[in-house]
């Protein structure tokens, strides 16, 4: 055994202990503007990341860092509020140790969130899309270092086409417009250019981000099922002259968190 598996293993049994007596079944990682669905988490046990030895140390104002275990709608999940990226320390595995041990837990089902900026004038600031694909533009990948074949890991439908058509469902049922479209992984932390932006609707990105597809690699590779979910919280660069920020980002992804934390409370209880 690895130090990676002790601290794998050591997270699933530290999380069994705590969680109760149903092991969870869905899991969620909130991005910006998504950190309210918390609240609807019923028998509620929080655990904070530094206490998991495989998750890891979360920076980024705004994301948390603790896990928190109960129910939504009958059904046991875990909600992981703050995730590290890619650009905090170059590390495209940085999710690997958590989501190993939601495999490990048993959890079939992950939820990704995030904030992302729109490529279609159409799909404004508040929108939210569903992800029907991704661009990894970054090339990197969180399987570097993996033994076997299960390594070469397909990604036709990475984000489980019937997932989604429950998500399509739960949203038409709320009366709440959901988009979907295609997510590019940018490395950031820096914005994009239009240049760069030109480029990526030519490549067929609907929306960008520097999220959630080396974590969708990690649970596909774990054969955990993925749907994703994107909260548009700006026109992205060129497309109009809003100047972007990280502050921008946040505020945006409040003013639209509460329709988004709705949609999200609903769905994954739909998909147990
Ligand atoms: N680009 C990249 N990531 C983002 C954006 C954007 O415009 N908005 C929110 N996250």
């Amino acid at each position: 055994m690895t130090a990676f598996d002790d601290h794998v293993q050591a997270s699933a049994k530290l999380i069994s202990e705590r969680g109760g007596p149903h092991p969870p079944r869905v899991a969620v990682v909130l991005g910006s503007g998504w950190g309210g669905m918390r609240d609807s988490v019923t028998r509620a046990v929080d655990i904070p990341y530094a206490e998991l030895p495989a998750f890891p140390e979360v920076g980024v104002a705004g994301h948390a860092g603790t896990l928190r275990l109960g129910m939504i709608g009958g059904v046991p999940v875990a909600v992981l509020a703050g995730r590290q990226h890619t650009y905090e320390d170059g590390r495209p595995d940085a999710m690997k140790g958590a989501i190993r041990t939601l495999a490990a837990l048993g959890v079939g089902m992950l939820v990704l969130t995030n904030a992302a900026g729109s490529l279609k004038p159409a799909m404004g600031t508040g929108s939210l899309m569903l992800v029907s694909d991704h661009l990894n533009m970054v090339q990197r990948t969180p399987l570097h270092g993996e033994p076997g074949s299960q390594r070469f890991v397909d990604l036709r439908d990475a984000y489980d086409p019937p997932l989604r058509r429950i998500a399509h469902a739960v949203a038409a049922r709320l009366h709440q417009p959901l988009h979907e479209g295609v997510y590019a992984w940018m490395l950031g932390p820096q914005f994009e250019t239009p240049a760069e932006i030109r480029m990526l609707r030519t490549l067929g990105a609907d929306a960008v981000g520097m999220s959630t597809v080396p974590e969708t690699i990690l649970a596909r590779h774990a054969g955990i099922r993925v749907l994703a979910l994107s909260l548009i919280t700006n026109l992205a660069a060129g497309l109009d002259s809003e100047p972007l920020s990280h502050a921008q980002t946040l505020a945006a992804a409040q003013a639209a968190g509460q329709r988004a934390t709705q949609l999200l409370a609903a769905v994954v209880p739909a998909l147990a």
